[in-house]
Order: structure tokens, then sequence, then C-alpha cells
């Protein structure tokens, strides 16, 4: 099937205004629309790569406190490391072991982490000074494999919330078809 994006110029999805509102129903409208838009882009398309670029690029777009938006993959080679993957924003790290870290924590614990002070976090890994709060969230394949860490940085303190870690969680899950390994469990 041919992407429907393909055929306007790419960018006329990003040219919507950026999300200025901030109360919970605005926040959870504004990452319904995203995650519409994400999956007219991503559609008829599997490569991972070419998916995680489409997060970044239109979570970044729509979120002006998203500072750094990127995803970390487990290594399939040393799979005790996350090496970087697909990003917006300034430089990252390019290589983040299990448990150090906000990311590495994640990873090893498949639970999203929301931090509202970085600088407060043992083990922080700072890849830009100007980022102060964070969230990762985990990312997971149909079989409840983890794949990946979805990381935001903002640099305003305590720019995320449980309402992000829930709109988050239900992109990567639209995205990369994926379930926690206890809903695989259970199922
Ligand atoms: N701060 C992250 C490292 C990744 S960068 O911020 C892009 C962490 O502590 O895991």
């Amino acid at each position: 099937m041919v992407n429907p994006v393909s055929r306007r110029h790419c960018g006329d999805v990003l040219a919507r205004a950026p999300e200025q509102k901030s109360s919970a129903i605005d926040k959870a409208n504004a990452y319904a629309e995203v995650a519409a838009e994400i999956a007219a882009v991503v559609e008829g398309e599997s490569h991972l790569i070419a998916r995680m670029a489409t997060v970044t690029a239109l979570l970044s777009t729509a979120f002006e406190r998203y500072f750094w938006t990127g995803f970390y993959l487990v290594d399939r080679e040393r799979p005790d490391q996350l090496v970087v993957g697909p990003y917006q924003g300034a430089l990252g790290c390019l290589r983040i072991p299990f448990g150090r870290g906000v990311c590495g924590v994640a990873a090893q614990s498949g639970r999203t982490q929301i931090v509202a002070d970085v600088h407060a976090f043992p083990g922080h890994i700072a890849c830009d000074s100007r980022s102060n709060s964070e969230i990762v969230v985990p990312v997971f394949g149909p079989d409840g494999t983890l794949i990946a860490v979805l990381d935001v940085d903002s640099t305003a303190y305590a720019a995320f919330d449980e309402e992000d870690a829930a709109g988050l969680e239900a992109i990567l899950a639209q995205v990369f078809g994926g379930r926690a390994p206890e809903a695989v469990a259970a199922s």
C-alpha cells in the first residue's frame, strides 16, 4: 500500500501548531492527535528505524517542551547495552549500559521512569547540561521482548507526568506492537 503521506510533501504533517496547553485532557488529546499522525505516516512501513525516526520527528514537533527525543536500542551483539538510535536534538551519548542512568534503569526494570529533576537522580547521564527533567519509556515487541527505550528530555523541571507516560506508552504499543512481559505472560 502506498503511504498516503508520501503523496504529499513529508513536511506537511509537521505544519500544525505546537501544543501549548497543559491540562490533562488537552495533553491526552495532543497525544491522540500525534498518535494518529504517526500511524498515518508509518502505515505500510515495517522497518524499525523508519518507524522510530517518524516517532521522534513528530513527537518533537508536537510538543515544545520536548528538548531531546530519541531511542536507545538494545544492542543485539551486546545485550547488556543500549545503543543510540534515531533522535531529534543535540548530540546524544552513544551507549548506555543496562542499569546506568535513567535509560539504563528503564531498560533493566522494564518500567517507565519519570524524573522531575535529573540532577537528583543517582547515576544520571548528562548528555546535555540544559536538560533538567526526563521521561524514559521501555519499548516492547509483540512477544514482550524489550527492543529499546524512548528517552525524552526537557529544559524545564518536572516537565513530564503520568499523562505523558500514558500517551507515550500508547504510541509505542501502537507503533511497535509491544506488550509488556506481564501482559504476554497473562495471555
Ligand atoms: N540522560 C539519559 C542519557 C541519555 S541523554 O539524555 C540523551 C540517562 O540518564 O539515561
